[in-house]
């Protein structure tokens, strides 16, 4: 068997804000296809590490590198690092499908514009492609019908597929979930589960940070325990959840069930 190719390599990722060390040297590996997911009590820089790895943060040191191309950090003159070409970071965030707790879709436009507009504006996607694109991935998400639609119509599991949709308008080199159930009444939580489940079954490269533990246990490929910046423990799901070795990990799991 050929060995897959790394989608996201970060290495000895290091995050201060201030005196605090949120991340404090995580390496991980998520190889196409892999659905890793990042489980961890709050806090313990979860959210961090997503927005690390598109460089909605910048780390304070280590390195992360999409598809193979490490992105350029230089020192920022006060002992951090910052991104040391722009271009370089938009290009490769617009590839990466990020989708918040909180929806995040933009208010002023309806479902369709918002699922179109990196593709057309970013992407330099011709409009009637994007539209076409577009409209079948709502389709997917079944919200074919909402797609004239502004976002303050919409149900929060409704809102959620269409960031998800929208996220997957890019064609996305990895997804970057973060709790993306954790803001919706609970009625509406398997909704959107099933349609991230669906991603993972179709072997689409995703992170996804989630307090849900038995969707995490039924979908990913790989569990990562994150405890005050460093990863406390690793491996497969029946590991993990089965046979945890750390006692932190054992607390942690006995108190999310
Ligand atoms: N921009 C920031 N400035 C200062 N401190 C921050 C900043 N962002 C996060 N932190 C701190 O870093 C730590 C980790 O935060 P993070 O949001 O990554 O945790 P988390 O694991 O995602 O938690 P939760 O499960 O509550 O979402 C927290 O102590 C938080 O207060
Ligand atoms: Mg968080």
């Amino acid at each position: 068997m050929t060995e897959r190719a790394e989608a996201i390599a970060v290495r000895d990722l290091r995050k201060r804000f201030g005196a605090l060390e949120v991340l404090r040297g995580i390496s991980l590996t998520a190889h196409e296809g892999d659905v890793i997911a990042i489980i961890g009590g709050s806090g313990s820089g979860k959210s961090t590490f997503l927005r690390c790895i598109n460089m909605l943060e910048t780390p304070s040191s280590g390195s992360v590198a999409i598809r193979g191309e490490a992105i350029a950090l230089k020192g920022d003159g006060h002992g951090g690092l910052a991104p040391s070409n722009r271009r370089q970071v938009q290009r490769l965030r617009a590839r990466l499908g990020m989708v918040f707790q909180s929806f995040n879709l933009w208010q002023h436009m309806t479902i369709i514009q918002n699922v179109i507009e990196a593709p057309v504006h970013v992407l330099g996607v011709p409009r009637a492609e994007a539209m076409e694109r577009g409209e079948a991935l709502l389709r997917r998400v079944g919200l074919f019908e909402k797609r004239d639609v502004y976002p303050s119509f919409l149900s929060g599991g409704q809102q959620q597929r269409a960031a998800i949709a929208r996220a997957l308008a890019v064609q996305p080199h990895a997804m970057l979930f973060d709790e993306p159930t954790s803001a919706l009444d609970p009625e509406l939580v398997g909704e959107v589960l099933g349609v991230i489940g669906d991603l993972a079954k179709e072997k689409r490269t995703m992170i996804l940070v989630t307090h849900e533990m038995k969707f995490a246990r039924n979908v990913a490929s790989h569990i990562v325990f994150l405890a005050q910046g460093v990863i406390e423990e690793q491996g497969p799901p029946e590991q993990i959840f089965g046979d945890p070795r750390s006692e932190r990990l054992r607390k942690f799991i006995s108190s999310v069930h």
